[in-house]
């Protein structure tokens, strides 16, 4: 008979005080094994939220999650007889953070072997399964002997977390829906249980920075990358982290299947410029952290080895792969258009508001376990510091259902400004963090 139940965990944390370890571990294990309550979670989850965690709990909260599951281990493959280099990056949560999409054809084109344990939509945030899953067969529920042939074969697998740190998966889902996403031990905890359990030898963190972030100031984003580095450190995964803006959406395509779309223009060798400087720059760190020195990441996207590489991964993974692919993805079908009201420069485009929006289109969920919709997002068309003339197209909007227009319109306004002027362009690399900061 356990010495804990679920009211009195969860009294304790409402009362501002710490769990004792021995209640983290109970229930942990208790929530997975389907013996605590989603409504019990959710009150435990809002009560973290609201009262936050001492760094000792959150260490002890993500190694429970870390134990809830299966932890894999790829040290005995070898590709031409020789040990995989083992790597892999995950961000905080983005708009218009296709990033994944791109970068992993990159490094694995460059030598690296990726196992990526990627997530789903979380609030605001596009999930990198929900914009792969728009690809026609495309399967991320791979068996772990996939994984692993993958992984030895063509040098990535990009899968659901499924077996590993299950209690993220279940915590992950209820946060997504009980408005307890945008709190650093949660996040800390639920990014690093994964990557702990995934059988990476080395992780590159890029954490988000601004409006579009779950943590908004520098001060929060910073002490998260710091607790997830530490944390990493403590399960003998080398981590570093980017400290990377967020504050307007990435690149011109926000939603599910319009960011595929544009990570295909950028593995073409074009693409918007802050996503090419950001995928590169996270290669960069992952290529150092994995040991593969002399390698250069942007020869991949010209010379059309890391297109291959998508091909291999998309095709090894069920996708109906072929170079017309961006031309079948399912975009749409019903659009609407938002025009300039004046002429003058496009001053500023609020993360938030853009996530927000397409949230509303459908790409993210309100309901656990909802089905998304792949056609849903939006394009922007004039980024910010671009000239914009009267009555020309700004946004476009696509939904599989236009009764979402209206609330989607209502998430945008006010969250762009045509002025006369736009601000001075804020760097998109903020910082650099590292275990021996
Ligand atoms: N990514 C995750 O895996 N979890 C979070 O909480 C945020 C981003």
């Amino acid at each position: 008979m356990s010495s804990f139940d679920a009211p009195t965990v969860i009294r304790i944390k409402r009362d501002g005080a710490a769990l004792p370890d021995a209640a983290i571990d109970w229930v942990i294990d208790a929530y997975t094994r389907g013996a605590v309550a989603d409504e019990q979670m959710s009150a435990l989850l809002m009560a973290i939220f609201l009262r936050g965690m001492t760094t000792p709990e959150i260490a002890r909260w993500t190694a429970a999650m870390v134990n809830s599951g299966e932890r894999l281990d790829f040290t005995d493959l070898r590709r031409d007889g020789k040990p995989l280099a083992l790597v892999d990056k995950h961000s905080t949560g983005g708009v218009g953070d296709k990033i994944t999409i791109p970068l992993v054809p990159v490094v694995m084109a460059c030598g690296g072997a990726v196992p990526q344990a990627a997530g789903r939509g979380l609030g605001h945030t596009g999930g990198t399964l929900d914009k792969l899953e728009s690809i026609p067969g495309f399967t991320a529920e791979l068996p772990k002997g996939q994984i692993r042939q993958q992984l030895s074969g063509i040098g990535a697998a990009i899968f659901a977390a499924g077996e590993l740190a299950p209690a993220d998966r279940k915590i992950y889902a209820l946060r997504d829906v009980t408005a307890t996403t945008e709190s650093l031990p949660l996040i800390a905890s639920s990014v690093m249980s994964k990557k702990i359990a995934e059988g990476a030898r080395a992780l590159v963190l890029d954490t988000k920075v601004g409006s579009g972030a779950f943590l908004k100031t520098e001060q929060e984003a910073r002490d998260l990358a710091r607790t997830m580095v530490d944390l990493g450190a403590e399960h003998g995964l080398a981590t570093r982290a980017l400290l990377t803006d967020m504050s307007a959406p990435l690149g011109r395509a926000v939603g599910n299947a319009v960011e595929v779309v544009e990570s295909l223009e950028v593995l073409a060798g074009g693409g918007p410029p802050d996503v090419v400087e950001l995928t590169l720059a996270l290669a960069a760190e992952m290529l150092d952290a994995a040991g593969l020195d002399g390698v250069d990441p942007a020869q991949t996207l010209r010379d059309g080895s890391a297109m291959d590489a998508f091909g291999a991964l998309v095709t090894a993974q069920g996708g109906d792969w072929d170079a017309k692919l961006a031309e079948r993805l399912p975009v749409g079908p019903h659009t609407e258009t938002i025009t300039a009201p004046r002429d003058g420069t496009m001053e500023s485009i609020d993360a938030m508001a853009v996530g927000l929006a397409v949230w509303r289109l459908g790409a993210g969920r309100s309901l656990p376990g909802e089905r998304v919709q792949s056609g849903a997002g939006l394009h922007i068309h004039r980024r910010i510091g671009e000239p914009v003339s009267a009555g020309e197209p700004l946004f476009t909007l696509y939904t599989e259902t236009p009764e979402r227009f209206e609330p989607a319109m209502a998430e945008l306004d006010g969250g762009w400004v045509v002025g006369a002027t736009a601000s001075p362009p804020r760097p998109l690399i903020i910082d650099r963090i590292t275990s021996g900061d």
